[in-house]
């Protein structure tokens, strides 16, 4: 039998890299396969959510069902995120970089014999904090959190600083980066629950039921 515990309900899923310009040939960017977020965006979806998936770069087919809309950078990503809403749910996986060049050279910056470059970076807005102080705020808004040190207090701390409900904490010692298994904690404002390692479609399955029983229980 499908599912259709999400239907009638937007969610945003930001997945992938952001890639920052320096030149016309050069970048800055984030290893990220987008594949834990593909996969929620699936998981999600199949749960009859209308889904609208942002994504950087990435090699993936967009899962059936879900409308994504392509970008490279930090600034188009969230712009397209705002132009998107309302919905009642974000999860934002994105790896987004940091910092972008203060202004990318029109032309290749060419090597010369006065050596390197010096590139002057600037911050790039951060998307899920940003969200989750709007006015329009979506209900549930989930963020990740990919850490080697420490992992679960740094994930406490972090959500509290994002101002995010739930953090899903990535323990990335094991080099999940593009690989299929996943092992994550997630931390919600009633406690820690660490899963146990599974495929990323697992988790995202785990994650899109657990979206589903809020909105099942106690969301109108
Ligand atoms: O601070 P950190 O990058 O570890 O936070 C990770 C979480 O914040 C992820 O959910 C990521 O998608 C989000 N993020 C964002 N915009 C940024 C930086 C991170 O949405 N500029």
């Amino acid at each position: 039998a499908s599912d259709h515990s999400l239907a009638g309900r937007h969610a945003l899923v930001t997945a992938g890299p952001t890639v920052e310009p320096l030149d016309p040939v050069r970048f800055l960017s984030n290893h990220s396969s987008g594949k834990q977020g593909y996969a929620i965006a699936a998981a999600l979806a199949a749960r009859g959510a209308k889904v609208t998936l942002i994504s950087g770069p990435v090699t993936l087919s967009v899962p059936a069902g879900v409308v994504c809309v392509k970008v490279q950078t930090a600034r188009e990503m969230l712009g397209v995120c705002e132009a998107a809403l309302p919905a009642e749910i974000a999860v934002c996986t994105a790896a987004v970089s940091d910092w972008r060049a203060k202004a990318a050279a029109q032309g290749k910056i060419k090597k010369t014999s006065e050596g390197p470059p010096v590139l002057e970076l600037v911050e790039n807005p951060d998307i899920l904090a940003t969200l989750c102080r709007l006015a329009n705020r979506p209900k549930l808004i989930v963020g990740f959190a990919a850490e080697t040190d420490d992992v679960l207090d740094n994930a406490v701390a972090k959500r509290q600083r994002k101002g995010c409900d739930w953090l899903v904490a990535n323990d990335v010692r094991r080099g999940v980066f593009g690989a299929d298994r996943n092992l994550v904690s997630l931390i919600t404002e009633t406690g820690i629950e660490t899963w146990p390692e599974m495929d990323k479609s697992q988790v995202a399955g785990k994650l899109a039921q657990r979206i589903s029983d809020v909105f099942v229980s106690s969301i109108p």
